[in-house]
């Protein structure tokens, strides 16, 4: 099976990442695929997003070699998740020293077979993890927020992207910008959106992730927003993005 890694990046915090993670990954699987979701944030919001909250194995063990991935991986809802962990911190700071520090992620992703997609949640920042899910990856999706900072922070993010594509992976490319907490009653929202437009050459994903409480409710329940309310604004703009994103080449 031919398996497409995606990493979701943007070194800000509660930019969306983790939420675009959750519930990207869900409706990729309710149309039918097999989705791995990796949660590579020492941080593991994505794991207690969806109710792992004290897993056996995580992450951190399958870096520092005591587990195999194989053996991490956790089925929640039909969802495949490799849990992350706070300790995700120490294999961070092991892994500077280390011979192959940028390869590491990619070599363990080698080993798993039998999904469509694979998607990693990247840590706020463009530290030697976030090195390691672009080196692994296929494709980046960056979501973001209409703000006036927004665009100063893209310009890093395609500079880093660009980068790793000329040292260390010349596989990787922009899937696309996903516009996320999105309010189209903020004027300044859909001024920055046509700013960007005009100037930035990456795909914008014509589906936008509107605000929706429930986004942000779901994970006290251990749920993506499909599985917690499937008739909400969340579930609908993520599963309109699913199918833009499998549609899209
Ligand atoms: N479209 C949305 N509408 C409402 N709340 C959202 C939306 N997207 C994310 N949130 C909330 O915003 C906060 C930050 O999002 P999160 O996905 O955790 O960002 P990151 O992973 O980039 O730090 C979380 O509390 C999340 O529930
Ligand atoms: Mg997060």
């Amino acid at each position: 099976m031919a398996t497409t890694i995606v990493s979701v990046i943007n070194q800000k915090g509660g930019t969306g990442k983790t939420t675009t993670t959750i519930n990207l990954g869900s409706a990729l699987q309710k149309l039918g695929k097999r989705v791995l979701l990796i949660d590579l944030d020492p941080q593991a919001n994505l794991t207690y997003s969806l109710g792992i909250t004290e897993p056996a194995h995580t992450l951190a063990d399958v870096f520092t070699g005591q587990q195999k991935l194989v053996d991490a991986i956790q089925e929640r809802n039909g969802l495949y998740v490799a849990p992350g962990s706070n300790e995700l911190v120490d294999v961070e700071i092991s892994l500077v020293t280390h011979e192959n520090r940028e390869s590491f992620l990619g070599q363990l992703l080698s080993e798993v077979k039998d999904y469509d997609y694979i998607l990693i949640d990247c840590p706020p920042s463009l530290s030697v993890l976030t090195v390691n899910a672009l080196a692994a990856s296929d494709e980046v999706l960056i979501p973001l927020q209409m703000e006036v900072l927004t665009l100063q922070g893209l310009g890093q993010i395609l500079n880093t992207v660009q980068q790793i594509k000329t040292t260390l992976n010349p596989r990787l490319k922009v899937k696309g910008i996903v516009v996320v907490m999105y309010d189209k009653r903020r004027k300044l929202s859909t001024e920055i959106e046509d700013y960007l437009k005009e100037n930035v050459d990456e795909y914008i994903f014509n589906q936008r992730i509107r605000l929706n409480v429930k986004l942000a409710e779901a994970p006290s329940f251990g749920q993506s927003v499909i599985e917690y309310d499937a008739a909400s604004y969340g579930a609908k703009d993520y599963m309109g993005l699913a199918q833009e994103f499998v549609a899209l080449r």
